[in-house]
């Protein structure tokens, strides 16, 4: 028995940070999509619980108990064994939740195979802030520090995604620390949209609160996101997460792939992918 899980990149179209709890998390309002470009991780019995990362970016990732999909394991009653393979296709540290949509992957997988129910909120939540919206791989609105998650607006029938990551890792505590206001304005209701230039018109009003800081501490995210606005098409163009990945956004997947056409070959060791939107449905 092979058990197999989709782990889909996380892309933050808005990212409000409204406050900060006195632990020093920050409060979130967040409206968060997946885009069809991920990880891809299988699941075998075995006696032994063991890691195996394959894949164009499986250099550097650790294979021991660093590794989320380890730690999400350890989250399970009991000593269980289990043959996890993690075909690595997102970079690491760069907003589109890669580590956390493995943990997240990782839970349903190892649920499935040991017939175990799913660890507990909190529990999932000490994974990552992340870690919770990835369980639900679907538009979602994330608020709390990440663990208020509720289904979010119908996404237009049609719609491309550009992911553009400039090969630099930023330190998702220091874009965090090096925000100047805590406390700004939360996101009006999202209303669903029948298109993607709607949508885009209504996400230019929004923020990621987060890009500022993040392009002070790494300024090649300006270049990203002009690189991604200057394609033909660009409805939009932001930053997910901490950085320093950026997405833009299009009508159709076709013309995210020229745009991807366009850059790729300007920026060869940029990380460039085109994408449609994933929904488990
Ligand atoms: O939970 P995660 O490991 O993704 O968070 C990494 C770091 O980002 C935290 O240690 C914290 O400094 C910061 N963070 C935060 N508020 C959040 C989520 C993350 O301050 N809601």
């Amino acid at each position: 028995m092979t058990i197999r899980v989709f782990a889909p990149a996380k892309i933050n179209l808005t990212l409000h940070v409204t406050g900060q709890r006195p632990d020093g998390y920050h409060l979130l309002d967040s409206l968060v999509i997946f885009a069809d470009a991920g990880d891809r991780l299988t699941f075998r019995p075995a006696a032994d619980l063991s890691l195996t990362v394959t894949g164009p970016r499986a250099e550097g990732v650790p294979t021991d108990g660093r590794n989320l999909v380890l730690k999400a394991a350890a989250l399970f009653e009991g000593e269980q064994g289990a043959a996890i393979t993690l075909d690595k296709h997102l970079p690491a540290a760069a907003g589109i939740g890669g580590g956390s949509s493995d943990a997240a992957a990782a839970l349903r997988g190892l649920s499935a195979l040991w017939h175990q129910p799913l660890p507990d909120p909190d529990a999932v939540l000490s994974l990552g802030a992340d870690v919770p919206v990835c369980l639900h791989p679907r538009a979602m609105r994330m608020r709390g520090v990440g663990e208020d998650i509720l289904p979010g607006p119908v996404l237009p029938d049609r719609m491309g995604i550009l992911l553009v990551n400039p090969g630099v890792e930023v330190s998702t505590p220091a874009v965090f620390k090096a925000l100047s206001r805590k406390e700004n304005p939360s996101m009006p209701h999202p209303p669903g949209w029948s298109s993607a230039a709607v949508m885009a018109h209504w996400l230019a009003e929004q923020r990621n609160d987060l890009e500022p800081p993040a392009r002070r501490l790494a300024p090649v995210i300006r270049e990203v996101l002009d690189a991604i606005a200057a394609t033909e098409g660009c409805l939009l163009a932001r930053m997910s997460g901490s950085g320093a990945t950026c997405f833009g956004l299009y009508d159709s997947r076709a013309e995210a792939e020229a745009a991807a056409r366009i850059i790729a070959p300007a920026a060869p060791h940029w990380w460039v992918q085109a994408a449609s939107p994933y929904s488990t449905g």
